[in-house]
C-alpha cells in the first residue's frame, strides 16, 4: 500500500474513523511520532510514543472485541508488530525509522482501521 505521507507529519480529516475518541488519538500518534521525528535523540519523545501507542491499541482492541469484529485476530497481529518493534528502539533514532514509523501508521489507520468503520 501507498498511501501519501502528510507534510508536515499533522493528522488532517482524511484519517476520520468517525469514532470521536479513537480519532482523537489517532491525533495523539501523529503527534508522537511527529515529535520524535522533530527531536530524533529525545528518550523521553521515543517512550511517550510507546506509550501512547500501547494505550490506543489497547482500547482499539477493546472497541473490536466488544464488537465482535470478524477481524480482529490479524488487526492484533498487525499491532503486536508495530509495537514490538517500537518498544525495540532506542534513541537517537535514525531517519530510516523515523520513515518507518511515519509509514506505518499511516497506511495501518487507511489500510487496516478503516476496515472496521461503521461495525464498531
Ligand atoms: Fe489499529
Ligand atoms: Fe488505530
Amino acid at each position: 500500500m501507498g498511501y501519501e505521507i502528510p507534510e508536515p507529519y499533522v493528522w488532517d480529516e482524511s484519517f476520520k474513523t468517525f469514532y470521536d475518541n479513537i480519532d482523537d488519538e489517532h491525533k495523539g500518534l501523529f503527534k508522537g511520532v511527529f515529535d520524535c521525528a522533530k527531536d530524533k535523540s529525545s528518550a523521553a519523545a521515543l517512550a511517550h510514543l510507546v506509550q501512547v501507542v500501547d494505550t490506543h491499541f489497547s482500547n482499539e482492541e477493546a472497541m473490536m472485541d466488544k464488537a465482535k469484529y470478524s477481524e480482529v485476530v490479524p488487526h492484533k497481529a498487525a499491532h503486536k508488530d508495530f509495537l514490538g518493534k517500537i518498544r525495540a528502539l532506542k534513541a537517537p533514532l535514525d531517519d530510516g525509522t523515523i520513515d518507518y514509523a511515519k509509514d506505518w501508521l499511516v497506511n495501518h489507520i487507511k489500510g487496516t482501521d478503516f476496515k472496521y468503520k461503521g461495525k464498531l
